[in-house]
């Protein structure tokens, strides 16, 4: 499977990108995100439990696809792949990670957001490219500028994107899915608050549909 057969697989757009402290809150965390129609999750290696996590929530969850997210080093990407990650997603793109995954049979999202960066992934074989921190880069204006010159490629972007500016982004045609952590802030995860999270991603969920048939933002 490679990145363009992973987001065309989801069931929803929206991939939760999830910091976890506690290895304990992983598996609930997972449950409330999958039970309320999330089908891929990212979970960032930006916590030592990160690893573990991922584990624990592929031995739960064999059937969900979870990602190992903030894959910075070939160390990494190995790690990942030895938790079980079902595909690597990096804030960015060196020489280090394309040599990385070029050993793993995982669909890689390797992070870019300007030209050059995107051509460089395109000479790599990737068309499918996280675009962080998307806000900050110009957002949905500056994916659809970069859809003239790149029309095969397609951009998964996280940073910044919340419910209120999901549809600015799933309306392009040029993004195959978004993500973002505001479905599992610090917050909500601290308080355990695997209801809130479950209902987050219901809304989520529904507005991603309404957006992607036509119906709403
Ligand atoms: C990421 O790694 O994709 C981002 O940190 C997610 O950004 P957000 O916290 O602004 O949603």
């Amino acid at each position: 499977m490679n990145g363009a057969a992973l987001l065309s697989s989801l069931r929803c757009p929206v991939i939760p990108v999830v910091m976890i402290d506690r290895l304990t809150d992983a598996v609930p965390l997972a449950d409330a995100l999958l039970r309320g129609g999330i089908s891929a999750l990212e979970i960032t290696l930006r916590t030592p439990a990160g690893l573990d996590a991922i584990s624990a929530m592929k031995q739960a969850f064999p059937e969900s696809m979870i990602g190992a997210g903030t894959v910075c080093s070939k160390q990494d990407y190995d790690r990942a792949a030895a938790a079980g990650a079902d595909f690597i997603v990096s804030p960015g793109a060196t020489d280090a990670l394309f040599g990385a995954a070029d050993h793993h049979a995982l669909p890689f999202l390797p992070g870019a957001v300007t030209a050059s960066e995107i051509l460089k992934a395109i000479e790599h074989g990737y068309s499918v490219l996280k675009f962080f921190p998307a806000e900050t880069s110009g957002g949905a204006p500056a994916i659809s500028a970069l859809a003239g010159p790149f029309p095969g490629v397609s951009f998964m972007p996280t940073g910044g994107i919340t419910r209120d500016n999901l549809g600015t982004y799933l309306a392009l045609n040029s993004v195959s899915a978004v993500g973002g952590s505001w479905l599992t802030t610090k917050q909500m995860i601290a308080d355990q608050a695997w209801a809130d999270i479950y209902a987050e991603a219901v809304e989520t969920v529904v507005q991603a549909e309404a957006i992607k048939t036509g119906d709403g933002q």
